[in-house]
């Protein structure tokens, strides 16, 4: 274990996978902090869209990163989000936003900008981080890295119903599609593809609920940690 700062829990996959409300709440159950390190895209595709900043002006987007002004409230049961003074919690999770986050977020700068932003997040009494290159890039250290996979229609369908239940309207046929085109530009790019780093431990949450992959994940750490 990397004593001189904290344990780290990678979950790294593709969205709908299920990681966020895993991610959520294993740090709740752990009593650790939470890095979404999808928010901070999702900050910079904002901040972009504010500016009217386009999807290929790479200095501009990189610049975006690195001033980025946010804050984060995790309070064990959801994140708030902050962009300077304004809350951005609902906006964040937007379509247009989602899609500008993964333009963004293959902008080989703009991932750059934020390598150092995410380890900050490593302290005691440990860290759970979420997103698609915790465990190969950003923690390749961490004492635990898992991959959460599911089949891309039942992530579409979860997609689906979570947007639904915030009051928007959207098509199911169009977020699958979506989907997959953010799942290839996520695998595809240069720049930390999404991939499951080779110590991590896989697991495929189509056919099972969120409190049967949580109490594994917290098996599988707790197992981790009383070795160590
Ligand atoms: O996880 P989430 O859907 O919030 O991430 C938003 C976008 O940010 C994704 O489409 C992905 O392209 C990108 N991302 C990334 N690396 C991470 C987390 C997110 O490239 N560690």
């Amino acid at each position: 274990m990397n004593r001189v700062s904290a344990p780290v829990v990678t979950i790294d996959g593709p969205v709908g996978s299920g990681k966020g409300t895993i991610s959520t709440r294993l740090a709740a159950r752990l009593g650790w902090r939470f890095l979404d390190s999808g928010a901070l895209y999702r900050l910079v595709a904002i901040a972009a869209l504010r500016q009217g900043l386009a999807g290929d002006d790479h200095d501009a987007l990189a610049r975006e990163a690195r001033d980025l002004d946010c804050r984060f409230e995790f309070d064990g049961q959801e994140t708030r989000v902050w962009l300077g003074e304004e809350e951005v919690t609902r906006e964040l999770r937007s379509e247009p936003v989602s899609l500008m986050a993964s333009r963004v977020a293959a902008v080989p700068a703009v991932r750059a900008a934020l390598v150092q932003r995410q380890r900050d997040f490593r302290r005691p009494p440990g860290l759970v981080a979420d997103g698609r290159d915790m465990g190969t890039v950003i923690f390749p250290d961490a004492e635990v890295k898992l991959f959460l996979t599911a089949s891309t229609e039942a992530r579409a369908e979860r997609r689906y119903k979570q947007l639904k239940a915030k009051g928007e309207r959207v098509k199911l046929s169009r977020l699958f599609r979506d989907l997959a085109a953010r799942d290839e530009r996520d695998s595809s790019r240069e720049v930390a593809p999404l991939r499951p780093a080779e110590d991590a431990i896989l697991i495929d949450s189509t056919e099972l609920d969120i409190d049967e992959v949580v109490q594994k994940a917290y098996v599988v750490v707790h197992e981790k940690l009383s070795k160590d």
